[in-house]
């Protein structure tokens, strides 16, 4: 199989295609008995700093599901963690940030990031594109929003309210932080995509929390300069957000080729929203896949068909795969989707 060719790179370019590509954010990990045994007393950091793990996790939906694209095995605090920020993730529970930053001193914290800090992530995306094929890798990170409400808050956080604190108390420091987070996210995914990754997705997964003028002003910006950054790479770059319904335009303006939908709007509305020149992938509820099978199949149905409005449509869920989720449940919706 092709590489530049496979269902999944020409979706995003807005190539026709025999059928929707598809694959599943989180699609590795806690639903797969098969990631539960390889995972068995290792950190999750630790497993995301040894190659042979990473590269086993990263195959193991592939295998399972057939998906047209996997998705690299890692965590969005990985950068952080390799440029000396002391943090954990705590299962259940999510990234824990020892010392968080809110302060100017405390942006010293964060200097630029080398390849050399993350050679565990080239060397297993380089050993992964050899045992992929014609299977695209996506590389990915977080945005600078989701990245600075971890190290704002101090981990998790239901209203950010620490974080939009700084944004509109003490923007000076805001722009600053985010600069930084953006200088060191643009040059995690160079470093992917020159070890071999074909694609990116930045995801901004709480960023649904700023109302869009305020997106537009103090967080825009610096998507778009990560965007940019990655232009001269040729190759897509997909943005992910929950609960973006009111940003999809401007998740667009920041520079995606493809936009990334949650399952609250329609893909259809969302192809409105986002305008021409956009690919966008998406958006079954991932509560869905808790139903009997037939509900899937109906919801699945509609999604593929409000896709069609798309320019290119790559089928996804509307978030992560829920860590309760029935594995066979998935391969049937794999399966659907090629037959569509
Ligand atoms: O299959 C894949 O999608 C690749 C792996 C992946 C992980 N994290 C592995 C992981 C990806 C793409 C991420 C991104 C990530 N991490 C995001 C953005 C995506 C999204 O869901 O919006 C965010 C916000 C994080 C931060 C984070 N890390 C959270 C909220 C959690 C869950 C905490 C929990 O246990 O409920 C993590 C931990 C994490 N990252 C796990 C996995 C498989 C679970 C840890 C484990 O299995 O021990």
């Amino acid at each position: 199989m092709n590489l530049a060719e496979s269902t999944f790179l020409r979706a995003c370019r807005r190539q026709p295609v025999p059928h929707p590509p598809v694959w599943y954010m989180r699609q590795a990990g806690r639903s797969l008995p098969e990631y539960l045994k390889v995972r068995e007393g290792v950190p999750m950091l630790t497993a995301c700093e040894t190659p042979d793990l990473v590269v086993e996790i990263t195959l193991q939906p592939v295998r399972r599901y057939g998906v047209d694209a996997a998705i690299f095995f890692s965590d969005i605090v990985v950068p952080l963690k390799a440029i000396g920020v002391d943090l954990d993730i705590k299962p259940g529970v999510g990234p824990v940030v020892a010392q968080p930053i809110r302060d100017a001193a405390a942006l010293d914290a964060l200097r630029p990031i080398e390849p050399d800090d993350v050679s565990y992530v080239t060397e297993a995306i380089r050993a992964l594109v050899g045992e992929l094929g014609g299977t695209p890798l996506i590389g990915f990170a977080g945005a600078p929003f989701t990245l600075g409400s971890y190290l704002i808050e101090g981990g998790p956080s239901r209203h950010h309210d620490r974080t939009k604190a700084m944004m509109y108390g003490e923007p000076r420091l805001w722009h600053d932080l985010m600069d930084r987070l953006a200088g060191i996210v643009l040059e995690h995914l160079r470093i992917q995509v020159r070890a071999g990754a074909s694609a990116i997705q930045l995801f901004d997964s709480w960023v649904g929390a700023v109302a869009p003028d305020d997106y537009r002003e103090f967080v825009l910006p610096h998507t778009r300069r990560i965007f940019d950054g990655l232009a001269d790479l040729g190759v897509p770059r997909i943005h992910f957000g929950v609960g973006t319904g009111e940003l999809l335009g401007l998740l667009g303006e920041a520079g995606a080729d493809v936009v990334g939908v949650d399952w609250r709007v329609p893909l259809d509305e969302a192809a409105r929203r986002v305008g021409p020149g956009k690919a966008l992938q998406g958006n079954l509820d991932p509560a869905i896949l808790m139903a009997p099978w037939e509900v899937v199949e109906r919801k699945a149905r509609e999604v593929l068909r409000r896709g069609e409005a798309a320019e290119g449509h790559v089928f996804n869920l509307g978030h992560g795969v829920l860590p309760g989720t029935d594995p066979d449940q998935l391969k049937r919706l794999t399966d659907l989707v090629h037959e569509a």
